[in-house]
């Protein structure tokens, strides 16, 4: 049993047949919705009626990813729709300790966003507080990036802590991820992987998930032995 979950985002999918399309990624481990407010990114997707019906008509796990502005304040409407996991940006939060715990207390894992230019270090101390930490591989606001190699430190960083503190934490990636990238995320610690392009970009799009969580728990096998401690 591999420990490897993949998220697609439908961004990448046709916003018109939403139930068709989440039908097309049922064997998927959750759905990515990604909210986007044209403020904290130049791009603007959904926002909490259509996340609502989302959460409502699919029987998948949904993982909200707010690429949203006050966040202390719109986080704590997702989390209420009773969604599997709300993540917010660090970059969006004014005080985001205080946030994480609302996201628990309204029963949705909690998770923290950071852009690819932001430090985990200054976070390090609040990592007990969340069930995961998204780490951006990608400038958010778009699907069909480039992966950024240069976020790869950082997840060693944020596994190997979170190793070393016996935290559950779940570190996620998101941005460029595909067969090409996926070993690399892996192998640097991630075990939740986002996927737009490459799942909805495929002919078939459950055989892509299939495809990218053979690699990611093939790659977890074979840790990366060049990490230093
Ligand atoms: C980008 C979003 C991603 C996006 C990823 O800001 O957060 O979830 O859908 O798309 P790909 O996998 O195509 O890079
Ligand atoms: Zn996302």
């Amino acid at each position: 049993m591999g420990q490897c979950s993949i998220h697609p985002s439908i961004l990448s999918a046709d916003f018109v047949n939403l139930e068709r399309e989440l039908d097309r990624i049922r064997g998927a481990d959750a759905v990515h919705v990604d909210v986007m407010d044209n403020h904290f990114v130049p791009n603007l997707t959904i926002g909490l009626p259509v996340v609502k019906r989302i959460a409502e008509s699919t029987a998948l796990p949904v993982d909200a990813h707010l690429m949203i502005e006050n966040a202390d304040h719109w986080a704590p409407r997702y989390a209420e729709l009773g969604l599997a996991s709300v993540t917010f940006h660090a970059e969006a939060a004014a005080a985001p300790i205080k946030l994480a715990r609302d996201l628990r207390s309204n029963g949705s894992r909690a998770g923290m966003a950071l852009k690819p230019a932001t430090s985990v270090v200054p976070y390090l101390d609040m990592l007990p507080e969340l069930d995961l930490l998204l780490i951006m591989t990608v400038e958010p606001g778009f699907g069909g990036q480039s992966f950024l190699d240069l976020t790869l430190p950082k997840i060693r960083v944020a596994a190997a802590a979170a190793a070393d503190a016996g935290l559950e934490l779940a570190v996620q990636v998101d941005g460029g991820i595909s067969v090409e990238t996926v070993e690399r995320a892996a192998e640097a610690g991630a075990t939740i992987f986002v996927a737009g392009s490459a799942v909805y970009g495929a002919e078939n799009p459950g055989e892509a998930v299939s495809a990218l969580r053979r690699m990611a728990d093939a790659a977890r096998g074979h840790p990366d032995t060049t990490r230093k401690k």
